[in-house]
């Protein structure tokens, strides 16, 4: 492995003797020498090589173009410029790999859209090193937020048989040519089979036996929604704790969202300065106020209220019954309340079968945790524990109660209050980067349409 321009830029003191690897970001030449700016992907700065002509290598310096691969030995110094601590007064300079001249990020001020047409390359560019490197850190907090309290972590399937959300969003798995539908049990698994939208029935199994655990993996949904906020394949982390009511599982949820954007603060300083400049000029503040302050919670019935009195025209109309749409959610958290919002107590019908039904009958005990910019990016609720509700949730929701035994065996067996949360990792992303597609937060988005790469 070879030494990483971040450790290299975070040095103490000169050094006589280093040698950075990494792509051509600029070339300058002067009369005598060359500036060569050197990235590696590993921080968000570069770094500045000063190349005398007399330099071994330096006959070859015409192929040091952007994008072309290289390495340079040199002497660490302080930098004489404006705004770089640190120089590398090369002793010898080797190219790696030529760039082709139709290296497509020769410029800076590229649109998203082309670059989302480079997927393969974009990670070379600020922005995208950017969200990247800060996509990996939170990743690690995620887990790091879980073990430290004794969450276990489960892997959960890819592929599943069972329709978690209830809303035929899901892709199908198969090894029959033709139609699968004509012949299920001769397919590869017996049954019909698909991608999972969601771990949670699965991770509820494992609640009910190890306390406190979570799943952190890929999800897929065949939703044809073309929005900056839907992918079809996306990550999820889907907390799931046994002997827990709905409040406990607000609590959570925002207690995740709150230990998420402090990492990012703590840890992606660099990279979170780049994105206040250039992406979200709200962004540290944003990010500091959602730290700060305890997030609001209110009744779905009160939101609804709120939405049909405030006198704001909606693209659609918001009433009892109906699901909230992003509008509807941007407004409350926005523009109403100003502050990230947990909308709680929605109405059975529009939720899935394995809610908890309250007293009154008409509500289940759901929570969506609502932010600015973005609407919806938790959902959760309290599970229904009760064996003969379960059942009539299920009929409710016309399922078959024998496709889910194993499921309904868990309140046959010990059963639990338990809660459990969804949380769509590239919206939290958006959330903490400011960024505003979701396309722009995975490596490698697939939406409808679209699964280059
Ligand atoms: O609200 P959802 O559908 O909830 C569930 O799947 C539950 N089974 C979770 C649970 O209780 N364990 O999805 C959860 C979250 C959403 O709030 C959203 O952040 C994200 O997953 N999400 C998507 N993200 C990107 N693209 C999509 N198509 C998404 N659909 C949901
Ligand atoms: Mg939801």
């Amino acid at each position: 492995m070879h030494t990483l321009i971040k450790n290299i830029l975070a040095a103490s003191e000169p050094k006589e003797a280093v040698t950075i690897k990494g792509w051509v970001r600029t070339r300058r030449d002067s009369k005598g020498f060359s500036f060569l700016e050197l990235n590696d992907g590993s921080c968000f700065g570069s770094l500045q090589c000063v190349v005398d002509a007399g330099t071994p290598g330096y006959d070859g310096i015409a192929h040091f173009t952007t994008g072309a691969s290289a390495a340079i030995e040199g002497k660490l110094v302080p930098s004489p410029a404006q705004g770089q601590k640190w120089e590398l007064r090369a002793t010898k300079i080797e190219l790696v790999g030529l760039a082709d001249p139709t290296y497509p990020l020769q410029k800076k001020g590229h649109t998203l859209e082309f670059l989302r047409s480079i997927a393969h390359l974009r990670p070379r560019s600020n922005l995208f090193g950017a969200v990247f490197r800060t996509r990996s850190k939170l990743a690690f907090a995620v887990h790091e937020f879980f073990q430290s309290r004794d969450f276990v972590y489960v892997h959960t399937p890819i592929i599943t048989a069972s329709d978690c959300e209830g809303a035929g969003e899901m892709f199908r798995v198969t090894t029959l040519k033709g139609k699968p539908d004509e012949k299920p049990e001769a397919d590869f698994f017996g049954k019909p089979a698909y991608l999972t939208v969601s771990g949670q029935l699965e991770a509820e199994t494992f609640a009910c036996a190890l306390s406190n655990v979570y799943t952190f993996g890929p999800t897929f949904r065949a939703e044809n929604s073309n929005t900056a906020r839907h992918a079809a394949e996306f990550w999820m982390i889907e907390p799931e704790m046994a002997f827990c009511d709905l409040n406990g599982d607000m609590d959570l949820g925002e207690e995740f969202i709150k230990a998420m954007a402090r990492y990012a603060l703590e840890h992606c300083a660099e990279d979170l300065a780049f994105f206040s400049k250039f992406v979200d000029k709200g962004l540290s503040e944003r990010l500091k106020f959602v730290t700060e302050r305890p997030f609001v919670r209110v009744p779905y019935t009160e939101a609804v209220e709120i939405l049909t009195k405030c006198g704001k025209k909606f693209e659609f109309p918001v009433s009892y019954g109906q699901n909230l749409q992003s509008e509807h959610e941007r407004f409350l958290t926005e523009e109403h309340f100003k502050s990230p919002t947990t909308v709680f107590n929605y109405p059975r019908e529009i939720k899935p079968f394995y809610m908890r039904l309250n007293d009154d009958q008409k509500t289940v005990t759901a929570m969506d945790v609502l932010v600015p910019g973005i609407g919806e990016v938790i959902g959760g609720a309290q599970r229904e524990e009760r064996p003969a509700q379960l059942a009539e949730n299920m009929k409710f929701h016309k399922l078959n109660e024998k496709d889910y035994w194993w499921y309904s065996d868990l309140r046959k067996y010990g059963t639990v209050p338990h809660a459990g949360f969804g949380l769509g990792f590239e919206r939290l992303l958006m959330f903490l980067t400011g960024v505003s597609n979701i396309r722009d937060v995975i490596p490698f988005a697939r939406t409808p349409g679209n699964a280059e790469f």
